[in-house]
């Protein structure tokens, strides 16, 4: 850590995702609540990837995307701050024959990261665990490994700035979650909401436009909106 004020990014907060039990369980929620396979297709046409493209994965959890992408381009790199993550990621990269998706140890703000840069940065449900002035750390840093053109897709929950009360927003979120995906999941984002650091979607938005990104589509999805972004 460089100074002694730099956030220590290694310190889960909110839901435990260094928690084996918790990585065990974590395709198993994810697969009552979203598609695989059609959200590596929205990514994958969100950064234009070909197959001579190279991609930055940071937060990878159990590697799902990352994989999906590495089998359409030339290499990925594949982030996150949990090891038990990485190492479920690896373990599904090697028993699907992947060898260009490269995983490894890191964060948004430090750690292992892609050896030059990239075509496109893939990040999901994970910018959140960073407070407000760490994000735009995280942006920053995100920029400096894109080209300009080069594309960000950032998938996130932020809260709409339009909503007078929250309380019940969240209500109907955590009922809706509880009886699709079930209590634990309805559990998580409780404390995903009183714990972690999700913000405004005004606030994330002059974020990206200050650290060097054009928002060229936006699609809300009610709890979560997906950005994808290119750089200026
Ligand atoms: C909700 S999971 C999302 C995983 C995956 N991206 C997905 O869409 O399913 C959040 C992930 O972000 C990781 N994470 C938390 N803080 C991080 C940080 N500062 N840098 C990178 N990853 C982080 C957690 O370890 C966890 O794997």
């Amino acid at each position: 850590m460089p100074y002694p004020w730099t956030y220590d990014e290694n310190i889960q907060v909110g839901t435990d995702y260094a928690d084996v039990q918790e990585v065990l369980a974590y395709d198993r929620d994810m697969a009552s609540l979203r598609d695989v396979a059609a959200e590596v297709e929205i990514v994958a046409n969100a950064l234009l990837l070909d197959a001579d493209s190279t991609v930055w994965e940071i937060g990878t959890g159990t590697g799902e995307m990352a994989l999906g992408l590495a089998a359409r381009c030339s290499r990925v790199w594949a982030t996150d701050v949990s090891p038990a993550m990485l190492e479920a990621a690896r373990k599904k990269a090697s028993a699907r024959g992947l060898l260009n998706a490269a995983f490894g140890s890191g964060g948004f703000l430090d750690g292992f990261s892609p050896d030059h840069t990239v075509d496109g940065v893939v990040t999901q449900l994970a910018l959140h665990h960073l407070p407000d002035f760490w994000k735009v750390a995280a942006l920053r840093r995100i920029r400096s490994f894109l080209a300009p053109e080069g594309r960000l897709f950032l998938k996130d929950v932020v809260f709409r700035g339009d909503l007078v009360d929250y309380d019940g927003f969240f209500s109907d979120v955590v009922d809706q979650l509880r009886a699709t995906a079930g209590n634990r999941v309805a559990g998580n984002t409780i404390a995903h909401i009183r714990e972690e650091y999700s913000t405004f979607d005004w606030i994330l938005e002059e974020m990206l436009a200050r650290t060097g990104f054009r928002i060229v589509d936006k699609v809300a999805h009610g709890f979560p909106t997906d950005y994808t972004c290119v750089a200026t």
